[in-house]
């Protein structure tokens, strides 16, 4: 499945498989091996328990793990204890009074980890570590979308026949939420030299339990039925939002808008070119508390395959139907704009992409994407028969745009107008 260089000969290994859970399915076409698998590497017994390096993949193809970061946490099957860790923490040491002299790092039965900071001391840090938690996605940038930490677990099993496997791992996220299928221990099939690569057996293992989102997301209140639920742009009230109280927040504070969605994907197509059509595509945060690092947009539009030329994004195809190459990941150009500032006057990036073009028609909308996810956050389209589009007149190609604006949170409304 994977080839990882290691250092360490694996004792006994286990893995566990999440998967996110997002309003409609837990299966996700476009990403339909999607998954976060937590490898659990038991590299030494000590006296009384062993040293593991935990590592978390997000094997996810467009679903990053953004500022604050992932926590994890699981129950022990039996009353291990957290002598010590390194490239990350437990949030909570726990009562660890039966222990006198030395004081494990955490007794809880239900621990939960987090991720160290940036900038941790040298000593502290393990290889991966250190990122506050923040993990890209796989398809785009696949050296830093997995997240490891050093654990010493005491009071456990010596040997891998008397080790117990930790029980209803949970992980948690910003965004829609994952729900984690139980640990597996898989046979450590081939054996690691300090310079080989090692294969590990996939995990088939595949949760199917579905969590709804909420349902109530951008336009269920406003500044009126809830006073203090958006700022307007002009508010003399918004200096001290921004720069004072609420900073490190991570509710959403939305400008105030007819949708009242943290952001805005608008697609504006443009006809006026002899052999190719060209879109502008707009992203706008809204947002005051959040600045959203590598960002990414997934779209799915049946002419992604004669794409042509794509402006200031970065763009790479995925292909969840095999050989159909509808559905494109676009996110933005390190150091010009993979940051998408909070909102304001910078707090929006956008590119423009050029397709081929045959004789067509506007109708039924298909200009318009299928599909998009910003940050992974499916947006609901509207209805195909409430498409803006034009009539079959070809004598009318001289219109020469229409703009579809979609606005999306976690959980879903879609606005768009045309023009
Ligand atoms: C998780 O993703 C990896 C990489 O795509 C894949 O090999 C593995 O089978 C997936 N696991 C599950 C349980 O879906
Ligand atoms: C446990 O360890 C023994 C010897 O060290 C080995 O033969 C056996 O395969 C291991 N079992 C597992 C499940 O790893
Ligand atoms: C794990 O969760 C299940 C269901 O929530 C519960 O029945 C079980 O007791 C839990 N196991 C442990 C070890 O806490
Ligand atoms: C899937 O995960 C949920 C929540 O963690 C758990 O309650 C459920 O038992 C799991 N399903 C299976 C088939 O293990
Ligand atoms: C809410 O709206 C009222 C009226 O439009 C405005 O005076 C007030 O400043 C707004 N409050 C905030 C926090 O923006
Ligand atoms: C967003 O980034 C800018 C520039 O780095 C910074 O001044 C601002 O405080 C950040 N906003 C938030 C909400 O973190
Ligand atoms: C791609 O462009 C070619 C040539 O213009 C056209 O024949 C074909 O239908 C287009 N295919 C798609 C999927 O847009
Ligand atoms: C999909 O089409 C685009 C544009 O022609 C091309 O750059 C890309 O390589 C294709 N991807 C696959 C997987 O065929
Ligand atoms: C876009 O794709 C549709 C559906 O495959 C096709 O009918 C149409 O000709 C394509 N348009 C262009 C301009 O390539
Ligand atoms: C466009 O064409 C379809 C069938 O091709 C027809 O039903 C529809 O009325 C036409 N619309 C206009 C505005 O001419």
């Amino acid at each position: 499945m994977m080839g990882i260089v290691s250092k360490f000969t694996i004792l006994l290994l286990f893995l566990l498989a999440c998967n996110t859970f997002t309003s409609t399915d837990a299966y996700d076409p476009l990403d339909p091996n999607g998954n976060i698998t937590i490898k659990w590497d038991i590299i030494s017994w000590t006296p009384d328990g062993y040293v593991a390096t935990v590592t978390i993949y997000n094997f996810q193809q467009y679903r990053h793990i953004q500022t604050p970061g992932w926590s994890l946490g699981w129950t022990w099957a039996k009353k291990e204890i957290i002598w010590s860790m390194t490239g990350g923490q437990a949030t909570e040491q726990g009562d660890c009074s039966r222990f006198k002299g030395n004081i494990p790092h955490c007794c809880k039965k239900k621990p939960t980890v987090v991720d160290l900071l940036p900038g941790t001391p040298y000593n502290q840090q393990t290889a991966n570590c250190c990122k506050g938690g923040v993990l890209s996605s796989w398809g785009q940038d696949p050296a830093n979308a997995a997240g490891s930490f050093l654990i010493s677990v005491g009071s456990a099993g010596t040997s891998n026949k008397t080790v117990r496997v930790p029980k209803n791992f949970t992980l948690k996220a910003p965004g829609p939420g994952y729900t984690c299928g139980p640990a597996k221990v898989v046979k450590p099939s081939r054996f690691i030299t300090a310079d080989r690569r090692r294969v590990t057996q996939a995990l088939t293992f595949y949760n199917d339990t579905i969590v709804r989102c909420p349902t109530c997301a951008c336009g269920c209140q406003s500044n009126m039925t809830q006073p203090g639920s958006c700022v307007e742009e002009d508010s003399p009230y918004l200096a001290s939002v921004v720069s004072g109280f609420g900073k490190n927040s991570y509710t959403p504070l939305v400008q105030c808008t007819s949708h009242m969605c943290p952001i805005r994907v608008h697609w504006h197509v443009k006809l006026n070119y002899k052999e190719y059509w060209r879109v502008k595509i707009t992203v706008t945060n809204f947002n005051y508390r959040m600045n959203y690092s590598d960002w990414n947009l997934v779209v799915q539009h049946p002419n992604f395959s004669n794409l042509t030329q794509i402006f200031s994004f970065n763009y790479k195809s995925l292909t969840p139907y095999g050989k159909i190459n509808d559905t494109a990941m676009l996110w933005g150009v390190k150091f010009y704009n993979d940051f998408l500032m909070q909102a304001g006057p910078l707090g929006n990036v956008q590119s423009e992409v050029l397709f081929q073009k045959d004789a067509f028609t506007f109708d039924k909308g298909w200009a318009f994407p299928r599909r998009v996810y910003f940050n992974g956050d499916n947006c609901v389209m509207p209805p195909p028969d409430a498409y803006p589009w034009l009539p079959n007149s070809s004598s009318r190609q001289h219109i020469s745009l229409l703009t579809l604006v979609m606005t999306l949170l976690s959980a879903l409304t879609v606005m768009y107008e045309y023009a």
